[in-house]
């Protein structure tokens, strides 16, 4: 890990040296994971969800959405495909819905896991530890658990009365459990500074996340931050960036978010220090109604072939698509670390 001081990386943030930075960013990202790129395909499974994050469309306020529940085995028929194509990963992710049970999940990611040699990621929010040590146990690799801002106040605000500290103890107990943790933040929420991301990108790296992302804010019509900026693009490269020079062994994904805000903002992310692409391969019928942001899920890059696309965006890029299940660089060294104690 690098040594920056504070006033280093809020030069950075600042825009002082941009070169400099997605420079150095690119070169410890392929020390770190040579010429490959891991491929995270996510399905969305259901867009339901029982809260009403200020930041969000998928928040149940909004009724300008068509919500939908994809039936069991479309969803292993959708991850089969997908791993299939050549996805290591297959990331389950819906709003907290709670209909689909701790025993139907734990039956899907079984199904997965037994007709396919991929990791499985939970993308499913706020539930009991009881249920994700459950889907530890049916074969899940990994969760997902995104802290949007780490400011407990700003939390509990954009997340309507919420407690940062239950969030932050989820991270905490998943890892404990077993899983490889992913987390990370919205950058340019209202109010954001240099500062404040100052202040989350210490917080995330404190963490030892195996994952982490940062993709920029983009103010959804239905939501109280209807009319909020979408200024966060340069910024998130930025914090990227630096995420990646002070993480550098963590999986950091070139964020859906970048391409809804230019055109071809993932594949500028992979050389800047993202190592993961993760496109969506929700079927084409539901892929608009996964509407988070405006832009989500519109772009050619995903859908039904969204991974054979993903292949060939990475080698447009003299960047090898991986057939690996990109398990954490951070767990490598632990394990060797545990071996070397066993001898
Ligand atoms: N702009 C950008 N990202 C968003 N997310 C949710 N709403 C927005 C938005 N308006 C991100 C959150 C969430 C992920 C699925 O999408 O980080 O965890
Ligand atoms: Fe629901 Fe997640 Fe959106 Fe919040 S961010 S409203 S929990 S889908």
């Amino acid at each position: 890990m690098r040594d920056f001081s504070d006033d280093e990386i809020l030069a950075y943030l600042n825009g002082c040296n941009d070169n400099e930075l997605f420079k150095l960013a690119d070169k410890l990202c392929r020390a770190e994971f040579s010429d490959q790129v891991y491929l995270r395909a996510i399905v969305e499974f259901s867009n339901f969800c029982n809260k009403k994050c200020k930041y969000c469309g998928l928040r149940y306020p909004n009724s300008e959405i068509t919500r939908y529940q994809l039936d069991d085995q479309v969803i292993i028929d959708v991850a089969s495909l997908a791993a299939s194509n050549g996805a290591g990963t297959i990331v389950l992710q819906s709003g907290d819905d709670f209909s689909y049970s701790a025993e139907r999940i734990g039956e899907i990611v079984r199904n997965i896991k037994r007709e396919h040699d991929v990791a499985v990621t939970l993308s499913v929010g706020d539930r009991g530890i009881d249920e994700y040590d459950h889907w530890f146990r049916c074969g899940a690799d990994r969760c997902l658990i995104k802290l949007e801002t780490t400011d407990p106040d700003f939390y509990k605000d954009i997340r309507c009365g919420e407690s940062f500290a239950e969030r932050l103890n989820l991270v905490k107990e998943v890892r404990e459990i077993g899983y490889e943790v992913g987390s990370g933040i919205i950058v340019g929420l209202p109010g954001y500074t240099p500062e404040s991301l100052l202040q989350d990108i210490l917080f995330l790296t404190s963490l030892d996340l195996d994952m982490i992302a940062a993709g920029p804010f983009i103010p959804h019509p239905e939501t109280p931050f209807y009319a909020s900026p979408s200024d966060g693009l340069s910024m998130a490269y930025r914090v990227t960036s630096l995420l990646r020079i002070l993480n550098q062994r963590s999986n950091i994904p070139a964020t859906s978010a970048l391409d809804s805000l230019m055109v071809d903002g993932r594949k500028i992310g992979l050389s800047r220090g993202c190592n993961v692409i993760m496109p969506s391969v929700t079927p084409n019928v539901n892929r608009a109604d996964y509407n988070i942001y405006p832009g989500k899920n519109s772009v050619t890059l995903d859908g039904d072939n969204g991974v054979v696309e993903a292949k060939e965006m990475i080698r447009s890029l003299n960047l090898v698509p991986s057939v690996s299940k990109g398990y954490s660089n951070k767990k490598c060294v632990l394990k060797n670390l545990n071996i070397m104690n066993i001898h």
